[in-house]
């Protein structure tokens, strides 16, 4: 018989947890949901009843919290009861890049996998569905399995406890999240027990049709999600090999992408050139990728994914040089505003976001930075550039240092250039009247999304440079 599930689990209240709760909490209100995390601040701030405090920005998920929260979808640090009672167990929990000891720099630091299974199979009961939400190193499952199962004889208990381990990967991506889940494109399902991937295809099915759900064995599952995130990737960095090419030979990288992806074969989306890609996966899952090819002794495979990261390590780099360049070759005492510090639009996740990199060079060479972004506040910058803004400080810095703006205008008081970094559509509407006023001469424009009306940051006496557009 397919298992019925009633109680639902998720360790991990993330990017990925939070919003795939709420949204399962939504279509299953016969279900109950708790999500759960060790960090207790995340925890408070996803029970804050002021909703726009919630600890990550996503369109429209504000309005599932005040749906669902306190009625079938609670937030807790409390563990031991909450997977108790769960038939079913989500694992959303953080899977980066190692940071030392083997594979440091390449391999996944799965010590939040481990601790997840290990507390798992400490305080389950009976039969419990496990699922790896989160990207994993293909076979992961079979460590996963191996915890359960021994650990959960090593606690002694008398009483039997059963696990099923599946593999269903997010697919969301941030900024669309919620669109991303009520409406996959499919969910992908991998496992070796009918009846539990059943049971998880009855959740799936109350909102999604049955043909998107696709089911595969576990280790299908899992390297179809890293496979996937490495080709998305991989047409980034395509993207913006070219537009490095069109800037030499006088191209438009936009007429390109355009006339490329009219091959259905080929598909518009995902074409946009920009400063590099950023966020949490991107770069940890090809980086994993590559160190799971190296172990498997297929180095050629592995060398061909690392030039996706290079590719984009070059992007981000080439983009400093080239303001500083265009800038009398120092920007040392200069002023520049950052227009967006997010890895992308309609997110406040800053997590390996090409602006962090790029503002601490210019800190570097001696600018002082005028930073805004519509969502990211002032800590967020200050962890990641790990330095005051100057004005806290009270330094009184001629060069090499940033200060936190609140909107266009104040980004642009006084400064030389304008750097567009993420794609927030109000920098596509930037009235350049206003802003030409504000800004020192000669004022520049470094448009590293190409989004703006260029021709009329132009008419009013602005230099441009926008990515893939020719001299
Ligand atoms: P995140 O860092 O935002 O959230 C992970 C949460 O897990 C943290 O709050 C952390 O405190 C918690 N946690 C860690 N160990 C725990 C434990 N033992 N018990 C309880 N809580 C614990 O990460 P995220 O962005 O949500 O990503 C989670 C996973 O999903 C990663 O594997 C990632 O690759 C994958 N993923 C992310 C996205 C995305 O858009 N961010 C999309 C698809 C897949
Ligand atoms: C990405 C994938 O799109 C999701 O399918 C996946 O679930 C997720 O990674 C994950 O595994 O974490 P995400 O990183 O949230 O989602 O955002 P994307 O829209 O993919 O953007 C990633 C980066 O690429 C951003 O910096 C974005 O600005 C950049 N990008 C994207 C471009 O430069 N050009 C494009 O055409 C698209």
């Amino acid at each position: 018989m397919i298992p019925q599930i009633k109680n639902i689990c998720c360790i991990g209240a993330g990017y990925v947890g939070g919003p795939t709760m709420a949204v399962i909490a939504s279509k299953c209100p016969h279900i109950q949901v708790n999500v759960i995390d060790i960090n207790s601040e995340r925890i408070r701030e996803w029970n804050n009843s002021n909703l726009d405090k919630l600890p990550i920005y996503e369109p429209g998920l504000s309005q599932l919290i005040k749906r669902c929260r306190g009625i079938n979808l609670h937030f807790s640090t409390e563990m031991k009861s909450n997977i108790s009672k769960a038939d079913m167990i989500f694992i959303s929990v953080n899977t980066p890049t190692k940071t030392k000891g083997r594979g440091a720099g390449k391999a996944i630091d799965l010590k939040w996998i481990e601790s997840s299974a290990r507390t798992i199979s400490l305080y389950a009961k009976g039969t419990t569905i496990v699922v790896e939400k989160s990207t994993l190193p293909v076979r992961t499952a079979e460590t996963i399995k191996k915890i359960l199962t021994t650990s959960s004889n090593d606690n002694n208990t008398k009483e039997e406890k059963t696990f099923f381990v599946l593999s269903n990967p997010e697919f969301l991506s941030e900024g669309k999240a919620i669109n991303d889940l009520t409406n996959p494109d499919r969910v992908l399902i991998g496992g070796d027990n009918d009846l539990a991937i059943k049971s998880l295809i009855q959740i799936y099915s109350k909102w999604v049709d049955k043909g998107k759900i696709l089911t595969t064995d576990l280790w299908s599952s899992e390297l179809s999600k890293l496979t996937a995130n490495a080709f998305l990737a991989q047409r980034i960095s395509s993207i913006n090999s070219i537009s490095a090419l069109c800037e030499e030979t006088g191209a438009d990288i936009n007429d390109v992408a355009c006339a490329v992806g009219s091959d259905k074969r080929l598909g518009k989306l995902f074409l946009d050139p920009g400063p590099g890609f950023g966020g949490s996966c991107f770069k940890k899952d090809i980086l994993n990728l590559v160190y799971i090819c190296n172990h498997y002794g297929l180095e050629k495979v592995a060398n061909y994914w690392q030039t996706v990261i290079n590719i984009n390590n070059w992007q981000q780099k080439r983009i400093t040089d080239l303001v500083v360049q265009n800038l009398f070759g120092t920007v040392s005492e200069k002023r520049i505003a950052i227009l967006g510090f997010s890895f992308k639009a309609n997110t406040n996740d800053t997590r390996e976001s090409p602006s962090i990199n790029i503002c601490k060079d210019l800190i570097e060479e001696g600018a002082i930075l005028h930073i805004y972004d519509p969502k990211v506040e002032y800590e967020k910058i200050k962890k990641d550039l790990n330095s005051s803004d100057l004005i806290s400080n009270n330094i009184n810095h001629k060069e090499g240092g940033w200060i936190y703006s609140r909107n266009i205008i104040d980004a642009a008081s006084g400064t030389d250039a304008i750097i567009i970094l993420t794609e927030w559509d109000e920098f596509k509407e930037i009235n350049w009247s206003k802003i030409s006023n504000v800004m020192r001469t000669p004022s520049w424009l470094f448009d590293t999304r190409s989004i703006c009306n260029i021709h009329k940051a132009k008419s009013f006496g602005l230099n441009v440079w926008s990515v893939g557009k020719g001299k």
